[in-house]
């Protein structure tokens, strides 16, 4: 039974679903740092919200865990690319917290708009204060909206709700989307923050939006101008926001979250009019049950049905999706497997993978990438999976590509797979039979139809009588069986290559003896995985 690690606090009824789904729980919440590497050996999947940081040290050589949950949506504290070199699936719960974190942000610029927090501690001090805490309207007002995605755009439609005119910059929202939505949008940051009487931020924490409103952003806005950032610590600097309070700039900021939680002594927190929670965006009862939710669900379908949900470095496939996709994953990886054997010695530069027919309105970049994981496989001492195989190759100055046709050819789906090499390109096709029966049919440039599993010699030579039954004849002295034969030539008498699918391996002394024959003018064994042997990922359905 797979093990989940809950590293963060959790709401019970995740930790509920996830036994309902068959799944062993180990719930260590508030584990330190100091012990998780360890623990980390013994679980297949952890969940995590914003506490629990999780470095490249601490997934290095992880070989068993397999995915990484995290409750919420920032994923700023995994290092994906460290996950994604060690084959680790990283997925998101995007959806669940977004009202509640948008419903903050109106919180926080209404609090603001009519100083709520410093008129309630003024009262609590005993004083009766009604020059003091004059606010201002929001009815007429401009909000600048930075970064319209799930929670910008819910918080533009709260504004626009509030009477509010919504301005707003995404380089991923289109226009029409916007009109729709009744946002006015610009096309880039400057535009936005200049007009805006209250600007809010909703990008991730990314090295483009650190520091997006900075001094220099801040002097072009209003004077006066107030500040939300609900999103992530930093997108508003922390020290220029702090000087344009004193300055009086901005009028007003009110922050959620900081680049350090917590913030220890910071100076902004010293700063006039500031308004400032800690990190509450998402705690409501009802976002941290979503979140729980969903993560339990994705981790459940990912370890016990294989499917990827809310991924963040790998593409999403559902459950069924991937059960139809199998056998073409395998064929894929089989088809790495034998290129990587046939270019064995050599430099590999690039890799080409096409798909004709059926193969091509399949996943595509999955199966390249399963391609990647089989030639990379026997090279890497790390697992190599199809969650970091590309990114191994690329590492390594191969460019793997791929083109897709759903134009038949002679099979109604084919994969064609090349490798060039500093000596030369190497090719194979594959086709499946049925819907599991998988085929080589293509390798260099001879056509035939062999089996793709188990021991395969595939020698070179010329097409000339008799050369078969020699070969029958050595290998049956060393009682080596062979199950199947195929041969491709261009014509008869001409070059030819063969592939024996043999049932043990062949001792040295036979190999040498067909080596030695006038007419075989090459050989190579090839070990691929046994027929429907399963795939050896961690992404393969259970
Ligand atoms: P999202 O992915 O739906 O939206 C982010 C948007 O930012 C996208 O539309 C993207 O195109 C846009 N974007 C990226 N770079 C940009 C740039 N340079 N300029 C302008 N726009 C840019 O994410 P979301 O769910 O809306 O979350 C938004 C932020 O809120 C994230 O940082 C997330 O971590 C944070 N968050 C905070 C809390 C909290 O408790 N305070 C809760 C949930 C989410
Ligand atoms: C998120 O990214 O989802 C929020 O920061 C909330 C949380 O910390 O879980």
């Amino acid at each position: 039974m797979p093990t989940v690690l809950i590293a963060d606090d959790l709401s019970p009824a995740g930790i509920q679903a996830l036994k309902a789904a068959g799944l062993t729980v180990d719930d260590r919440t508030g584990i330190k740092a100091a012990e998780l590497r360890e623990v980390l050996q013994t679980v297949d999947g952890i969940i995590i919200r914003s506490r629990t940081t999780l470095t490249p040290e601490l997934l290095k050589d992880q070989k068993r865990l397999k995915v990484i949950v995290r409750a919420g949506v920032g994923v700023d504290n995994i290092d994906l690319p460290a996950a994604t070199r060690e084959g680790i699936v990283v997925m998101n719960t995007p959806a669940g917290n977004t009202t509640s974190t948008a419903e903050h942000t109106v919180a926080m610029m209404m609090s603001l708009a009519r100083n709520i927090a410093p008129a309630s501690a003024s009262m609590k001090a005993g004083k009766w204060d009604r020059k003091s805490f004059t606010g201002t309207q929001l009815a007429g007002k401009t909000l600048g909206v930075v970064g319209l995605g799930r929670i910008g755009i819910s918080v533009a439609k709260r504004a626009i709700g509030l009477e509010m005119k919504v301005v707003g910059y995404d380089p991923f929202l289109s226009p029409a989307k916007a009109a729709e939505l009744g946002i006015e949008v610009y096309r880039n940051v400057d535009d936005v923050v200049t007009q805006c009487d209250f600007l809010t931020v909703h990008t991730p924490m990314t090295d483009e939006t650190r520091g997006l409103i900075n001094a220099d952003r801040m002097a072009k806005m209003k004077k006066g101008v107030r500040i939300i950032n609900c999103a992530r610590g930093g997108i508003v600097d922390e020290a220029d926001l702090a000087a344009a309070l004193q300055s009086g700039q901005v009028g007003g900021a009110a922050i959620d979250v900081f680049v350090n939680e917590p913030p220890g002594d910071l100076p902004l927190l010293k700063a006039p009019n500031l308004l400032t929670t800690p990190h509450l965006g998402a705690s409501t009862d009802e976002a941290q049950e979503l979140v729980a939710l969903e993560a339990a669900e994705i981790i459940s379908g990912f370890l016990m049905r294989g499917e990827i949900r809310h991924a963040v470095n790998i593409a999403p496939i559902s459950a069924a999706e991937m059960s139809e996709l199998k056998s073409s994953l395998d064929l894929a990886r089989r088809l790495g497997l034998l290129l990587a054997q046939q270019s064995k010695g050599r430099a590999v530069r690039s890799a080409n993978l096409s798909f004709r027919g059926e193969a091509a309105t399949k996943n595509t970049k999955l199966l390249t990438s399963a391609f990647a994981a089989g030639l990379l496989e026997s090279a890497f001492d790390e697992s190599v999976n199809i969650v970091n195989a590309e990114m191994l190759a690329r590492e390594r100055g191969v460019r793997v590509t791929e083109s897709a046709s759903s134009e038949t050819s002679d099979f109604s789906t084919l994969i064609k797979a090349t490798v060039e090499t500093d000596q030369g390109e190497v090719t194979a096709s594959g086709t499946i039979f049925g819907k599991q029966f998988l085929r080589l049919v293509r390798i260099g440039n001879f056509g035939l139809d062999a089996y793709l599993d188990g021991l395969m010699l595939i020698y070179r030579h010329r097409d000339v009588p008799g050369l078969i039954g020699y070969i029958g004849t050595v290998f049956g002295k060393h009682k080596v069986n062979i199950a199947h034969m195929a041969v491709g030539r261009h014509e008869p008498g001409g070059d030819a290559v063969a592939i024996l699918n043999l049932d043990s391996n062949p001792p040295a002394e036979a190999l040498e003896e067909v080596q030695k024959h006038p007419d075989v003018t090459g050989i190579e064994l090839v070990k691929l995985p046994a027929a429907g042997a399963a795939l050896p990922w961690a992404v393969s359905p259970r």
